[in-house]
């Protein structure tokens, strides 16, 4: 197990709501050696004190369950480090003298390529392993460029390119439900999916993480990862192991089945828009383009909905439809898999019956079935909904993570052809978008998204 974490953009806010709390969980549950520790580096310079006191904070805001140990191991264990990713000889500083160590860019996309290169020239040691948080380049063409610079530096198998949604219980479940079951795998297919839903709609706003979000924006933030993730999970073959190999084998081969957009297509089947001043709750809530940080010129999604077709025997003729936004009226995190109606109903006048929806729902986690039975009065129809909760996670998405990093297992990371297929999908959109062929909508903050919006 790997004994040293260097994360670059150390004292982000990744590094102290998602890593720092991570790491408790995993020394909470025994996970961590004693040797472990983590070094914290970026530009900005603070001393030791202000560092412990800043990272104090995050693990009582962020992990306020763990032990009083743990909270002080981790302390002890944390230690900060002024380096700039552009600069060999500070970079070398935070990796000498502990072996191979894991070094995690938790940094924007557009620096990945300049910390490649700065951690050859620091000579990363042999055996180490790269973490890149997503999005992971910032279109199909900087995404095979960063792989080439890779190649010459670590092995694939050394390269974890994280998307903290595969590490979700309720995810890993979307797996368990499907191959588990012999009772699906007869109705997954075209025949008896009319569609398949992927939402992660948010009540949550920006969030001060302009200087992020607004260079990528909810394609390139969510749909390019996260979602089209949860969309190879529910398409793909069931795969021979759930090993590295053959999950993320069989992951790519739906990714490839996925149609290149025409501009066309484009046109009909892509939305964006943008929130403006609103209400969520009892919340008021700026403009997004009123955001500290945004630059409206940047034309920025934060909503977008996309319809995508799968060219293979299994799906031709089923809809996926992948939707996120920011601001939203409520949380809406599921994939709902739409069944078509039934052939023939030999109830004459007395009801209706919805078609059945099996919905994994992803926060909260639950599984839920709609189902048609016959009511109190047995000339009727009535809609029953069986739902079942989901234990919660043992260890929370980034703490497994983490622990596949220091373990050497990649399988919950996307591998480089998986990546770039991602980005040979939505690099089209993006070129689309950037031409106005697609209007760019508005809707208020605690609406259920621009007009037309499904729900
Ligand atoms: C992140 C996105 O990867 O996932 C955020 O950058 C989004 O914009 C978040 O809000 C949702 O996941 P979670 O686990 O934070 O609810």
């Amino acid at each position: 197990m790997i004994r040293r974490l260097v994360i670059f953009g150390g004292t982000g806010d990744l590094a102290g709501r998602y890593l720092l709390p991570g790491l408790a969980a995993l020394h909470e549950t025994g996970r961590l050696s004693s040797e472990f520790e983590v070094v914290c580096a970026d530009r900005k310079g603070h001393g030791d004190e202000q560092f412990r006191e800043w990272a104090a904070t995050q693990l009582d805001q962020h992990a306020p369950d763990i032990s009083g140990d743990t909270r002080q191991a981790i302390l002890t264990a944390a230690r900060y480090r002024q380096a700039d990713i552009g600069d060999p000889a500070q970079v070398a500083d935070t990796i000498a003298g502990a072996g191979p160590v894991a070094v995690y860019l938790a940094l924007p996309p557009a620096l990945f390529a300049t910390a490649i290169r700065t951690l050859h020239a620091a000579q990363l040691p042999s055996g180490s392993r790269l973490v890149f948080e997503k999005p992971f380049g910032e279109d199909l063409g900087s995404a095979r460029e960063l792989n080439r610079l890779l190649a010459d530096l670590v092995p694939e198998q050394a390269v974890f390119r994280v998307d903290h949604f595969l590490a979700m219980t309720t995810v890993q479940n979307l797996l368990g439900s499907r191959l588990a079951n012999r009772v699906l795998e007869s109705l997954w297919n075209s025949a008896h999916i009319a569609e398949v839903e992927i939402v992660w709609d948010e009540t949550l706003t920006l969030e001060d993480r302009a200087g992020y979000y607004d260079h990528v924006g909810a394609l390139e933030d969510m749909v390019q990862n996260h979602l089209l993730q949860l969309l190879c999970l529910v398409a793909m073959e069931p795969p021979i192991t759930l090993s590295e190999r053959d999950l993320r084998d069989r992951k790519v081969d739906i990714l490839r089945s996925i149609r290149t957009l025409t501009d066309e297509d484009i046109r009909r089947c892509t939305r964006r828009a943008r929130y403006s001043a609103g209400v969520i709750g009892d919340r008021h809530v700026p403009a997004y383009t009123d955001e500290p940080g945004v630059d409206p010129r940047r034309r920025t999604e934060t909503f977008t909905e996309i319809h995508l077709t799968i060219d293979n025997w299994r799906w031709a003729g089923t809809d996926f439809v992948l939707r996120t936004g920011k601001a939203l009226a409520a949380d809406r995190k599921e994939v709902a898999i739409h069944f078509r109606p039934v052939p023939h109903m030999p109830f004459g006048h007395h009801g209706t019956a919805a078609p059945n929806v099996l919905r994994f729902g992803l926060d909260p986690e639950n599984l839920t079935l709609a189902l048609t039975a016959i009511g109190a009065d047995v000339d009727t129809l009535v809609p029953v909904t069986m739902t079942a909760r989901i234990e919660p996670p043992g260890l929370p998405a980034y703490g497994r993570l983490l622990l596949d990093v220091l373990l050497g297992n990649p399988a919950l990371s996307i591998r480089g052809d998986e990546a770039e297929e991602a980005w040979r999908v939505v690099t089209p959109i993006i070129s689309a978008w950037s031409r106005d062929l697609v209007p760019l909508d508005d809707y208020p903050a605690g609406s259920l998204g621009p007009t037309g919006t499904r729900r």
